[in-house]
């Protein structure tokens, strides 16, 4: 079980599985209440076909084009998840020097367990820092403040987290606050010494980037993930986005925009783009795919925003269907978290091989030879 030898994303996600304690993979793979949106996020994709055309000249394809308006390899980001430590010790800085050495964007999360001001000092690749707005403006602020200093190149405001989405698979294994993990969770942890024996450090939960609030509390990672849940604020509207607009001044993406009539508000907050998410299925269980909804949302923002689709890209194909509805790139979470899992920085490595192989196949199988030239006939919503 080498990643280095593993054909695509479902069998890196496989090898995960076997090196993570259950409860750990279980974070990572599910999703909310009866996790429909995180089943229909992957099968969406295989409800459109791909159109070729022929007989065009491929024998050189370009894929290049701005996300973020930092120069992308081709149109593919990282999108920020929390507690990456968890799953391997390498953590973000490992997925982020993957991402660069593969030419894309990363995304770092609020909840992420690597201070945004290390991370940009160990890498010059772009980056982007996933930001919430807290009840405590003023740490909202003292992030803005920080990302600038520290070099970051966009910001993506997370606003499909009003609340925690309901993780049963958690529940069920007792991966909560307070855990109250069952005997076989127990077990498979104790199966895991690898994974277990370094965590009873408590450094795979440190919410590097704002543990620093904590220090004036009294107590361990109990009390931070308190504080963060009590930070989450669900009085966030519209104003909110125009304050950060302003604040930052620079690439901003309102991260959970799953409507036209939300995406163009986005924009008229002072946005420069919009990321169509339902967080992987983790939080508003019923939602559409994000797949299904780009036509709309390009078609409301115009040419000019960024529009970056995430939830259910396993292959390289996929993004090629996101891109002919009208998608600028195409974010992932788990498949890039499925590799470090297995394998660390080599294994997000091979993750990130894979899609671009996957991809650049595509486009010549394809007869596109440009990803400008990729349109909307090449793909085609399937009749059966
Ligand atoms: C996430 N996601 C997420 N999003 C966010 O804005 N802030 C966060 O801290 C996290 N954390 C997080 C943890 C884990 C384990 C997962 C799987 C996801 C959502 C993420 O950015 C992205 O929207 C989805 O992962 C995309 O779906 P796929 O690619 O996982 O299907």
């Amino acid at each position: 079980g080498r990643p280095e030898r593993a054909n695509n994303v479902a069998a890196l996600r496989l090898l995960a599985r076997r090196r993570l304690p259950r409860p750990i993979f279980d974070y990572i793979d599910g999703g909310a209440d009866d996790e429909r949106s995180l089943r229909r996020n992957e099968t969406a994709f295989a409800d459109y076909e791909l159109v070729p055309d022929v007989l065009n000249d491929v024998s050189a394809i370009r894929t290049g084009t701005t996300v973020f308006g930092q120069p992308s390899r081709w149109p593919l980001m990282l999108a920020p998840t929390g507690l990456t430590r968890m799953f391997h010790d390498h953590a973000e800085l490992a997925v982020a020097r993957a991402a660069a050495r593969h030419g894309l964007v990363y995304g770092l999360s609020t909840m992420g367990t690597t201070r945004l001001e290390d991370l940009a000092h160990a890498f010059d690749g772009p980056k982007v820092f996933q930001i919430y707005i807290f009840k405590d403006r003023g740490l909202t602020a003292e992030f803005v403040a920080r990302c600038r200093e520290a070099g970051f190149h966009g910001l993506a405001l997370t606003v499909d987290t009003p609340v925690a989405g309901n993780r049963e698979r958690d529940r069920v294994s007792g991966l909560s606050l307070p855990p109250r993990l069952t005997w076989r969770s127990m077990l498979s942890f104790a199966l895991h010494p690898s994974w277990s024996l370094p965590a009873l450090t408590g450094k795979k939960f440190d919410l590097a980037n704002v543990s620093h609030k904590i220090d004036a509390l009294a107590g361990g990672p109990m009390s931070l993930f308190d504080y963060i849940g009590g930070q989450f604020d669900r009085s966030v509207t519209w104003r909110d986005v125009e304050w950060l607009a302003r604040e930052w001044n620079g690439p901003l993406a309102i991260k959970g925009v799953m409507t036209p009539e939300d995406a163009r508000r986005s924009i008229a907050s002072g946005a420069t783009g919009v990321m169509i998410s339902n967080h992987g299925g983790r939080q508003l269980d019923g939602a559409p795919a994000p797949v299904d909804q780009i036509e709309a949302v390009r078609e409301a923002v115009g040419g000019g925003p960024d529009v970056i689709c995430d939830g259910g890209v396993r292959r390289g194909s996929d993004a090629v269907k996101a891109i002919a509805l009208g998608a600028t790139a195409c974010s992932i979470g788990r498949p890039y978290l499925y590799g470090l899992a297995a394998g660390g920085e080599a294994g997000v490595d091979r993750v990130l091989t894979l899609l671009t192989e996957e991809f650049e196949r595509t486009l010549t199988l394809a007869g596109i030879n440009d990803v400008a030239a990729i349109a909307r006939r090449h793909v085609r919503r399937r009749f059966n």
